[in-house]
């Protein structure tokens, strides 16, 4: 085996004057004035139909980027039975040439559709530029390029033998087709779960958020560019639910890749143990989903640190990363130097649109999270426990625009301390500081969810106390950091509980799930 090794993927500055910041202004300007008419991908061929969505940048939803056509039912059935006829000539092809594919593809990413990628990205997600280019140029070469090696490692562990019997395992993709179904908020999620799966030698179905479009048709060209054959991932724009509806009663559906809301990928599983007697084999059921992330500080933290990784944490992108520090517990002797730290710097954060490299702030996704989000912070300005310590504004007139928001609780079972908001929203309950040990049972019992989390501390014994009593409740833990910002190879990412299943994205654990191994034993 030799296997290239991995880098990840260098982050690009894009300050005044650097030749990636002229290339990307001239990739907005470019994408701003087209109308693009986005196909679908079904069996390699770009298919469009009557039903055309306008996409606009959720900072600017006056503007019209251009349209993608909708399918139907019909559409659903086809892709599928793409993804069947494409199965057996890509199943033969030989590891070294579905890796080279993929590594094709980062190389693409990592040049000539760099500016491509996150132009798509900024515009359509309204990302910030260093949101954008961690997102959709460095995590999703990551993604593609470590998988390789992974894939390589999971292919050499094979059992031990003896004189007279070869003992052997072949590492078979699944029977069938994948379904990947992906969210809005991360171009590299997005083009992981069909392209995880697809190395394996699976065929897949990729239907991603309506609100991810944009980068998705990119990601889609470089899949091509690359030479993923056709039919291998077939693109479409299907409401969730009619291609599910078909999607999950098919005998062929072999696993579903998935990230997302934990109510969908809830239904989704009731859905496929009602059709279980209609499949040919189990299904892989793969999928991440919410967080309520949680940030403690013990009375030996840096306040400083603390007030930092809040502040990055709860509101990079806007607080729409399944990683967001949503819930603080702050000690008493702590919280009047945090808060003052935050107020001072959140008066520094510019909000607008992602065109102006200076907005760290841009809009939330579409106009139904930012009525969600905005509904949350009415309530919590009616609830007498919770103080407005800075933001609460919102306004949707140009653009979905939510102020980075932090409120104080006195009730740590507030309706913002448990429920997945999904935006730029913080709050903070402040603890007697020699109550941690009883702080920590209440994050650990706050929420359902089991996503990612962080405790800040100087004291040894407490920083151990917290990662024994927090054991189950985040599967990314980070000590002295903030709970966003994975960095593939490095930190492998995903949550338990009613986070997901926790198979660690961009790591072997993750694709392992994508093939099925058969056991040779030959004696001679
Ligand atoms: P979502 O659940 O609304 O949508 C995810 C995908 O499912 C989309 O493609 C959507 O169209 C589809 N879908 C929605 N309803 C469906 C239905 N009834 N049947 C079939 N398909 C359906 O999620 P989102 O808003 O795109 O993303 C945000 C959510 O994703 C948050 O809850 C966030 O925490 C989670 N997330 C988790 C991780 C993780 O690694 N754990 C990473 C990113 C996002
Ligand atoms: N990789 C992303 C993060 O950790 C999900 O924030």
């Amino acid at each position: 085996f030799h296997i290239p090794v991995p880098k990840n993927e260098p982050i690009l500055s894009y300050v005044s004057g650097s030749p990636e910041k002229t290339t990307l202004k001239r990739a907005l300007t470019d994408a701003r004035s087209q109308q693009i008419e986005i196909p679908m991908y079904i069996g390699g061929e770009k298919v469009y139909t009557d039903q055309r969505i306008p996409l606009s940048p959720p900072h600017d939803h006056q503007h019209i980027l251009g349209y993608f056509h909708e399918g139907d039912a019909g559409h659903v059935e086809q892709a599928i039975q793409a993804a069947l006829n494409a199965k057996p000539q890509w199943e033969q092809m030989s590891w070294e040439h579905r890796a080279a594919i993929f590594l094709k593809a980062a190389d693409l990413i990592a040049g000539p559709y760099r500016a491509r990628m996150n132009a798509a990205t900024m515009l359509g997600q309204s990302k910030n530029v260093f949101q954008a280019e961690i997102d959709s140029a460095c995590e999703i070469i990551d993604f593609l390029r470590f998988n390789v090696a992974y894939m390589g490692e999971i292919y050499q562990q094979q059992p031990i033998s003896s004189q007279g019997v070869w003992n052997r395992v072949e590492y078979r993709p699944l029977e069938g087709f994948v379904f990947a179904l992906t969210p809005f908020n991360f171009t590299a999620i997005a083009g992981n779960l069909p392209a995880s799966a697809a190395l394996m030698g699976n065929t897949v179905v990729w239907k991603p958020a309506y609100t991810q479009v944009y980068s998705a048709q990119v990601l889609m060209e470089v899949f091509q560019e690359a030479g993923v054959p056709d039919g291998v991932i077939n693109l479409i724009y299907v409401d969730g639910p009619v291609a599910g509806d078909i999607i999950f009663k098919h005998p062929d559906f072999a696993g579903i890749h998935f990230t997302g809301s934990t109510k969908v990928f809830q239904n989704i599983w009731k859905t496929i143990g009602e059709n279980i007697h209609l499949y040919k084999s189990y299904p892989r059921i793969v999928g991440e989903t919410g967080g309520k992330d949680f940030v403690i500080a013990h009375a030996s933290a840096n306040p400083k640190a603390v007030a930092v990784g809040l502040l990055r944490g709860a509101f990079e992108y806007q607080g729409q990363k399944c990683s967001a520090a949503s819930r603080a517990y702050i000690p008493h002797t702590l919280w009047e130097e945090v808060k003052n730290y935050m107020i001072e710097d959140l008066k520094t954060f510019r909000m607008g649109g992602v065109e102006d490299f200076r907005n760290f702030i841009n809009a939330v996704i579409d106009e139904r999270a930012f009525d969600k989000i905005a509904s949350y912070i009415d309530r919590a300005k009616e609830d007498p426990a919770v103080t407005v310590v800075a933001g609460g504004g919102y306004d949707k007139s140009k653009g979905y625009f939510v102020e980075p928001t932090v409120l104080e609780t006195k009730n740590p079972q507030s309706l913002t301390m448990c429920e997945e908001i999904f935006g730029p929203v913080l709050t903070v309950y402040v603890y007697n500081a020699d109550n941690f040990e009883q702080t920590l049972e209440l994050v650990d019992q706050t929420s359902p969810y089991a996503l990612t989390g962080a405790v800040f501390a100087q004291d040894r014994y407490a920083i151990e106390l917290a990662s024994a009593k927090l054991k189950h409740s985040a599967g990314n833990f980070y000590i002295n950091d903030k709970p966003t910002g994975a960095v593939v190879g490095q930190q492998p990412f995903g949550g338990g509980r009613a986070s997901g299943t926790n198979d660690k994205a961009g790591s072997l654990l993750n694709l392992l799930r994508w093939v099925s191994t058969r056991t040779i034993k030959e004696t001679f």
